[in-house]
């Protein structure tokens, strides 16, 4: 009897490493999906990253560590950009997946990494402003920042 059950469990388990493996192909459009659904992750993060700092340049209590916090986060998740947006997705498989990133991406990849660079050098730069002048320097960190996402999304974000 416990020769049957230890068999079992073993034709269990092989067959659910074979769906293992089936399930690690995915098909053109799932691999689509996968790319524009975590770059597009990555991009929403950095809203979320960046909207302390923001709300503190406008009416938000300062809070030094957040400020920090902030821009440390940009600068992490501005390291992932060339990396999530290496894949080309502008091809027949993306076709119904909704993305507003262009597909002069990938005719013009340099650019747009270097674009990923200067938000990651601004982020940097907030970091010093803030480092050196606290509260006084939140209105320059954000100004450091927010120009380098609007330069990209002018180039390469489409409305
Ligand atoms: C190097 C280029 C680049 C930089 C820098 C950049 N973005 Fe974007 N962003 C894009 C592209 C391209 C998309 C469209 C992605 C898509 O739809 O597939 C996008 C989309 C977004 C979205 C919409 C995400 C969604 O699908 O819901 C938000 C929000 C956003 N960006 C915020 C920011 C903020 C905030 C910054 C700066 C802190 C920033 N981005 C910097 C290129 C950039």
């Amino acid at each position: 009897m416990k020769k049957i059950l230890l068999t079992g469990a073993f034709v269990l388990s092989s067959l659910m490493s074979l769906t293992a493996v089936a399930a690690a192909a995915p098909t053109p459009e799932e691999e689509a999906l996968a790319n524009i659904t975590r770059r597009q992750a990555v991009f929403k993060l950095l809203s979320f990253a960046n909207g302390p700092l923001g709300a503190m340049a406008r009416t938000a209590p300062y809070d030094a560590a957040a400020a920090k916090t902030a821009v440390e986060r940009v600068a992490m998740l501005a390291s992932m950009i060339p990396e999530v947006t290496a894949a080309d997705t502008s091809g027949p498989a993306s076709a119904g997946i909704k993305t507003r990133a262009s597909n002069t991406i990938w005719t013009s990849k340099a650019d747009f990494d270097k674009l990923a660079a200067d938000l990651g050098a601004g982020a940097a730069a907030a970091l010093e402003i803030l480092n050196t002048k606290g509260e006084a320097g939140v209105k320059d960190a954000v100004a450091a920042i927010g120009p380098k996402c609007g330069a990209c999304h002018d180039r390469f974000r489409m409305d």
